[in-house]
Order: structure tokens, then C-alpha cells, then sequence
């Protein structure tokens, strides 16, 4: 594998798939609806720090649902793993994200990847940060980007003013003694950190973060210790791409997570993040563009994690 032939493969892929236009802009949170549907972007960024890509990689939109393994990774520091398996299991839900159901008998959220569990995982927080939760979010996310980031103030109004059914789930929770009383206040930062503006580049780089065991390749800031990336990582394996997230790890074969702005973000261990943005979604909520690319992407460079070729160990070369 040379660097040359990874940015050319990049660039065809984007050529290859900018003609799909199968579908939809989500429009449930109604400024998400205004994206323009033909944007698409694709980087990867290696646990070097080797940057290759294709299309507008600058461009900002939301991260919405792939704020959930890194908030997860931030309660796992703060509360252990025991405690928050006691709110929050890590079992594929085979729902939709926004499902408003929990585990029976438990009655937790089946993991931290669908909105229960990554609302469940933010109540967890501001638990225990109160005012400062999502300042610290914010903070930490810009650690594994490598760059400051910031809200777009539009989106989050706009989920804030028309998120009935998150808030029915929240409250399903505190029904339950899942989330302390302020509920309402844990929601609002729920609905912030989903407003986080990122790039495609920025998700490659924090893909790459995962990848180096949390450690930026770029900055050699640690944003996550190591033993919480594993969690990080098995929880996008697992459930990471929804009710799609087994046929996904059977046809794909990496950690991932989607969003419903259009990002994708994978991890090929030690080797390297892979990011997509393309906002037409299919009916799970996952890009569409991002799982064509990803899928051939893993399929031409053997990254599927038991690919017996394991061709994925040739990304080595440029991570040395
Ligand atoms: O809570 C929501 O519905 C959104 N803020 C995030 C959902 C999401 O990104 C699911 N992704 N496919």
C-alpha cells in the first residue's frame, strides 16, 4: 500500500458514488432538512496522522447521533463501567434509534448508541457536571478533533423546540429511576450535543483518535484512555449503525456510527479513521453514500476485522 494508491482510491470512490441520489434528507428535526442533499465527502486519516480525501471535507454540519460512543466514553471515566451498566446495557436493540422501549425486567436502555441509552448516558453526566456538562463535551470532543469546535444554535432550537419524542423517552426513563429529576435539563444538553458542528475531516481525525487509542495522531493530545476506546470501539461494533449494526459488522466488519445529518465514522484499530458525509439517508437513518463507500472501501483494502487476507494490516506502513 502506497499513499498515492489510498488517495486514489478515495477519489474514485467519491467519483463512483456522487451519482447515487437514493434517499432521503432527514427533515424530522426541520432545520436538518435544509442541508443540501448532493454534498459529499469522504476522509480518511490514519493513526499517523496521514490525511487522505475527496470532496468538501470542510464543510460543517452536525454530528447528531455519533456524539453517542463519545459520550459514552466520557461517562465510562467518570462513573466505571459498573455503574453505568446499571443504567444502561450494551445489547444490540434491533429497533429503530428512536424506539421508545427499554430492556425488560431491567428496564434500562438496550445500549448507549440509540437515543434511550445516549440520553440515559447524558442525564449520567449532568449528574454529576450539572452546568458545566456540556462545556465538558465540548471540550473533549475538540480534544479528539484536534480543533475547537462549536453548536449550531439553529439545529439545536430547532430539535429543542420539536424533540417530543426524545422528551417522551426521557421521561419513560425518569418514570423508571433511569435519569435524575432534571431530566428536562439532562434533554437540553442531550439536544446540544447532537448540535455539535463538525467536518467530515474532523470526524476522520476523531475516527483516527479511536484508531490510536485516544490519542490524537495530530495534536498528541489523549482525548480518551485506552481501556474506555475498547469499550468505545466493541459498543459501534455492536450497535453502532442501528438496526442495520449486524449487517454491518458481517458486510463491513469495523466499529462505526451514523448520525442523521449524513456523517459516518469508522475505525480500523491502530490503523486508521474513516469518515463519510452525504445527508440522503436510508430508511434506518444511515447514509446512504457511507455505506456504499465504506463497505468498498473495506471490501478493496481487506479492513473487515476477520478478513483472512487481513489485508487491513497493510495500512501499517503508512501509519509508521
Ligand atoms: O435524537 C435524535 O433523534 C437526533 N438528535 C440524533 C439521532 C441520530 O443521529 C440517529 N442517527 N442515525
Amino acid at each position: 500500500m502506497d499513499k498515492h494508491e489510498l488517495q486514489d482510491a478515495v477519489e474514485d470512490l467519491h467519483a463512483k458514488y456522487q451519482p447515487l441520489r437514493d434517499g432521503q434528507v432527514a427533515t424530522y428535526i426541520p432545520e436538518l432538512g435544509k442541508a443540501d442533499p448532493d454534498q459529499f465527502a469522504i476522509s480518511l486519516v490514519t493513526a499517523s496522522g496521514r490525511t487522505f480525501e475527496a470532496g468538501d471535507c470542510e464543510r460543517p454540519f452536525t454530528i447528531q447521533s455519533i456524539s453517542k460512543p463519545f459520550t459514552f466514553g466520557m461517562a465510562l471515566e467518570t462513573y466505571g463501567h459498573s455503574k453505568v451498566a446499571r443504567h444502561v446495557g450494551v445489547e444490540p436493540s434491533g429497533d429503530a434509534f428512536n424506539a421508545i422501549n427499554l430492556q425488560q425486567g431491567t428496564n434500562r436502555p438496550h445500549n448507549p448508541m440509540i437515543n434511550s441509552g445516549a440520553i440515559t448516558i447524558t442525564a449520567l453526566l449532568h449528574a454529576c457536571h450539572g452546568d458545566e456538562t456540556f462545556d465538558r463535551m465540548l471540550e473533549r470532543f475538540s480534544v479528539a478533533a484536534g480543533r475547537s469546535l462549536s453548536v449550531d444554535d439553529a439545529v439545536y432550537e430547532s430539535e429543542r423546540r420539536t424533540g417530543h419524542r426524545n422528551r417522551a423517552i426521557a421521561h419513560l426513563l425518569l418514570n423508571f429511576g433511569m435519569v435524575h429529576e432534571q431530566a428536562e435539563h439532562a434533554l437540553d444538553v442531550y439536544f446540544r450535543q447532537c448540535a455539535i458542528l463538525v467536518t467530515c475531516r474532523d470526524l476522520a481525525v476523531m475516527g483516527a483518535t479511536l484508531a490510536n487509542m485516544g490519542r490524537n495522531p495530530l495534536t498528541g493530545d489523549t482525548a480518551f484512555e485506552i481501556g474506555s476506546v475498547r469499550s468505545m470501539l466493541a459498543i459501534m461494533f455492536t450497535c453502532g449503525m442501528y438496526d442495520y449494526s449486524g449487517e454491518w459488522a458481517y458486510r463491513v466488519g469495523v466499529p462505526a456510527k451514523s448520525g442523521v445529518s449524513g456523517g459516518v465514522v469508522a475505525v480500523v484499530n491502530r490503523q486508521l479513521g474513516v469518515a463519510t458525509f452525504s445527508p440522503r439517508l436510508d430508511a434506518r437513518g444511515n447514509s446512504h453514500r457511507g455505506i456504499e463507500v465504506c463497505s468498498e472501501l473495506a471490501a478493496r483494502f481487506g479492513l473487515h476485522a476477520f478478513d483472512c487476507l487481513n489485508a487491513g494490516s497493510s495500512f501499517l506502513e503508512l501509519v509508521l
